[in-house]
């Protein structure tokens, strides 16, 4: 039982963030997170992908409890951790880590590369400072650098060099799960590839699990096992990569699709373009989130619940319209 079950488990989780509006100061209330469940299984990397704003990144922290739910589950291991206390999540900090957008800024310029990479095993208590040396080493050879490079600074290194530091500095401590937030993004597209497949290899490696984060679907086809599509804080489809990329079954994620420049297109294949822009997540439409911007809408989209219909074993949609489009 417990081998099958799967390492992070997501149920109904909701962030809302409250801010004062710039008009008048009243308080407005921003759904980032809305009712999103899923589940990641080890040596599984779940992709997130949406536009600017969808909540990828809010769901990312929640995971992490870098952020507190205002609702719903997140259990790591067996483990609620979003309702544990400082002091017992500790534990669970070691087991899941970080690696962020941008390599540049996510450094301290002024830290040797060696020590930054020490660091998580430094806080954590690990090891003593010869086994802490061998295991930089060790973890510089891992993501595709020379242990030497260690004694070396930030500046002395390119922007993909500068991930594969953040990368081994997220596995120093051996977690089972990273959140990975745009590893890419911040990269030349040349070098967007071998950290991709660095990834890739370490998944399989290690059996990482992973929430990879993305707004690109052709990044993502690289490395994910599973895709979930957001929507102004909704989860609108998810599916496996495979499944996802054969015969999507929601209208958002085939404009998504058709979008992606570096895909190739079934024959015949139009490009979509999304007309407007993403309504405000603080007075979002009611019924489907996503009716404003869907060629597809009919009046009874107004009244879709936002709940996941399974459309076969390894896919959910939220499209209430979806057997019609998609005969
Ligand atoms: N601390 C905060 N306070 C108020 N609103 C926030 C806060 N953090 C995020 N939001 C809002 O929550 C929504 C989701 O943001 P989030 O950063 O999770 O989106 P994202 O999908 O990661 O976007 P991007 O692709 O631009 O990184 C946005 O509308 C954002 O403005
Ligand atoms: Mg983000």
């Amino acid at each position: 039982m417990t081998a099958l079950r799967p390492l992070v488990q997501v149920e109904g989780l909701t962030k809302t963030f409250l801010s004062r509006g710039a008009v008048g100061g009243r308080v407005q209330t921003t759904k980032a997170v809305s009712n999103v469940s899923f589940a990641i299984g080890r040596s599984e990397n779940l992709a997130l992908v949406g536009e600017s704003g969808s909540g990828k990144t809010t769901t990312g922290r929640l995971l992490l409890r870098l952020l507190d739910a205002t609702s719903g589950m997140v259990r790591f291991d067996g483990t609620d951790i979003a309702a544990l206390s400082r002091s017992a999540l500790r534990p669970f900090r070691r087991r899941m880590q970080i690696v962020f957008q941008d390599p540049y800024s996510s450094l301290n310029p002024y830290l040797r590369v060696g020590d930054a990479v020490e660091e998580g095993l430094i806080i954590h208590g690990i090891g003593n400072a010869g086994q802490r040396r061998d295991r930089v080493a060790e973890l510089f050879e891992l993501v595709g650098l020379r242990a030497h490079q260690a004694e070396r600074f930030p500046h002395e290194f390119s922007g993909g060099q500068r991930q594969r530091i953040g990368i081994a500095r997220a596995l120093a401590v051996n977690p089972e799960f990273i959140v990975a937030d745009e590893p890419v993004s911040a990269l030349d597209v040349s070098v967007q590839a071998q950290i991709l497949n660095l990834l890739e290899e370490l998944r399989r490696k290690l059996g990482l699990a992973m929430l990879f984060i993305a707004h690109d679907l052709a990044v993502v086809r690289y490395v994910a096992t599973h895709v979930g599509v957001m929507y102004l804080g909704h989860i609108v489809e998810m599916a496996t990569a495979d499944r996802l990329f054969e015969a999507t079954r929601h209208p958002y994620t085939e404009a998504l699709l058709s979008a992606a420049p570096r895909l190739e297109l079934g024959h015949g294949a139009e490009r979509i373009v999304l007309s407007g822009d993403i309504p405000s997540p603080i007075d979002p439409p009611s019924g489907c989130p996503f009716r404003t911007r869907c060629r597809h809408a009919r009046t009874e989209c107004a009244d879709a619940p936002m709940t996941l219909e399974a459309v076969g074993p390894d896919q959910v949609t939220a499209c209430i319209r979806y057997r019609e489009i998609y005969s």
